[in-house]
């Protein structure tokens, strides 16, 4: 037992952040306290993301500064975990003196144990990765956040091996967590007064449990409270369950929204990406998301100058964006990681100038479509929930819709926590702007049938 104070600072996914939340929960287990500050704390974790180079990067030059506080304060402890740690371990302990304990995303139990070695003197570190770990028993502590919006993880790992990307190397195989904890904590922060979970994995839709699979997951979830609402993060296309988009059409708490990765639109990139999906059938697939579900909101992510991108290439990225029009893109230019299959076999040969500017021309095109769309949201109305007070103003709320859409609207008579029915008056690229009509609940709301799906 140990009655220091710890920090936990995030970077990366959404993943990354709920792990963060296991952390914690070991740690005030173990009789630590957790702080807000780097300062106040006499041990700070950074939980690291390798995704992309600037990702490292960002990390790197924050733990240089730790180093200054280590200089000022010598008690105290700096630790690295998640993703960056299995791949920089050596360099981290040896050449850099920056850290004193690596622990990888499977090894958090092990956490006080390594804290201990190191007030004995040592470095600790414990990299291995695991086929089981799901942290399925311990209930996470969620120290920031909004008290109104939860993460719920329900697997980890991936086992798709995309060429470009690093995460089957940093967080290891598939495996997923039995559905009875993940609807033991769902109940759990339904009490707590949260409405809304995100279910999380690297993989979403290749969730199994025994004979459980993801639609049935959903199907399960969204029935332990029907005041709260559900979005999942992030499925892949190449088996999409149809399913699950009519259980989304049917239930009025599973939200109209469907973050689906793309990466590129062009049959031969998608190829050498090894995502095991034609830009046909990708685009069949959305197509099939707008038919069952009217109104659905669609987001992904694209990659810009991967290995041997061709103008015609790229192109053909665009013109799929330009296609399904998409209401999100997260948009990123490739950057080459150790040990992915692209790494080994492929030369990342498009220069960086052309990677910028074809990027950029993403981007601009992206903002251009979004623009348009949240013009044609005025006059709309949606049910938005108050997750708290606008950026700008306390006499404003702010809160996402059921297509997760960011809205501020006056707060008037409403409070955090609730669906509140906004009519669209305003937009910018990023934001509605609303006028708030009446507090609604989602089951009177929308009162679709929803038995009829599953039977
Ligand atoms: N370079 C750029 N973007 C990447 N992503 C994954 N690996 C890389 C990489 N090496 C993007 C993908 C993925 C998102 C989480 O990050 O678009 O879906
Ligand atoms: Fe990476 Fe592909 Fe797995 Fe996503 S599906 S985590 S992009 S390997």
């Amino acid at each position: 037992m140990s009655e220091k104070r710890f920090y936990i600072e995030t970077y990366g996914c959404q993943m990354n952040f709920a792990d963060s939340e296991v952390v914690n929960s070991i740690l005030i287990e173990d009789g630590m306290t957790p702080v807000q500050t780097a300062e106040e704390a006499d041990v700070i974790f950074v939980n690291t993301c390798s995704i992309r180079e600037n990702a490292e990067t960002r990390v790197w030059n924050r733990l240089k500064e730790f180093r200054s506080l280590k200089k000022e304060k010598d008690h105290l402890t700096v630790g690295v975990l998640g993703c960056m740690a299995e791949r920089i371990r050596d360099q981290i302990i040896d050449q850099e003196k920056l850290v004193d304990i690596v622990v990888g995303p499977d090894a958090y139990r092990d956490i006080p144990n390594l804290l201990m070695e190191v007030n004995d003197g040592r470095k600790a570190v414990n990299v291995l990765l695991s086929l089981e770990e799901t942290y399925a028993d311990i209930t996470p502590v969620r120290t920031s956040g909004n008290g109104i919006t939860a993460f719920v993880s329900i697997m980890r790992g991936c086992d798709n091996m995309c060429s470009f990307c690093v995460v089957p190397f940093t967080r290891g195989r598939e495996r997923s967590r039995p559905m009875t904890s993940i609807l033991r904590e769902i109940q759990q922060l339904s009490e707590q007064g949260y409405r809304e979970v995100t279910l999380l994995g690297q993989n979403v839709n290749s969730y199994k449990f025994e004979d459980i699979d993801f639609t049935r997951l959903m199907d399960e979830a969204s029935k332990v409270d029907p005041e709260m609402r559900f979005r999942f993060s992030s499925p892949h296309p190449k088996d999409f369950p149809e399913p699950l988009l009519h259980l989304i059409a049917e239930r009025p708490n599973l939200c109209n929204y469907i973050h689906i990765p793309a990466q590129a639109g062009s049959d031969t990139m998608l190829e050498r990406m090894r995502r095991p999906y034609t830009r046909e059938q990708y685009l069949a697939l959305t197509g099939r998301m707008r038919e069952i579900i009217p109104g659905v909101s669609l987001s992904t992510d694209i990659i810009a100058g991967f290995c041997d991108e061709t103008e015609e290439e790229h192109q053909a990225t665009m013109s799929l964006m330009k296609i399904v029009e998409y209401d999100l893109a997260y948009m990123f230019a490739y950057s080459e990681r150790e040990r992915t299959l692209a790494h080994r076999k492929y030369e990342d040969n498009v220069p960086e100038k052309v990677k910028k500017s074809r990027l950029t021309e993403i981007i601009q095109q992206q903002m251009s479509i979004q623009e348009k769309n949240n013009k044609l949201e005025i006059g709309q109305r949606h049910v938005v929930l108050a997750e708290g007070k606008s950026k700008r103003s306390d006499q404003q709320l702010s809160g996402r819709s059921d297509t997760n859409k960011m809205v501020v609207f006056d707060r008037e008579g409403y409070s955090k926590g609730e669906y509140v029915e906004v009519e669209i008056t305003d937009c910018t690229s990023a934001t509605l702007i609303g006028k708030p009509l009446r507090k609604v609940s989602l089951q009177n709301y929308y009162r679709k049938d929803a038995d009829a799906v599953l039977a």
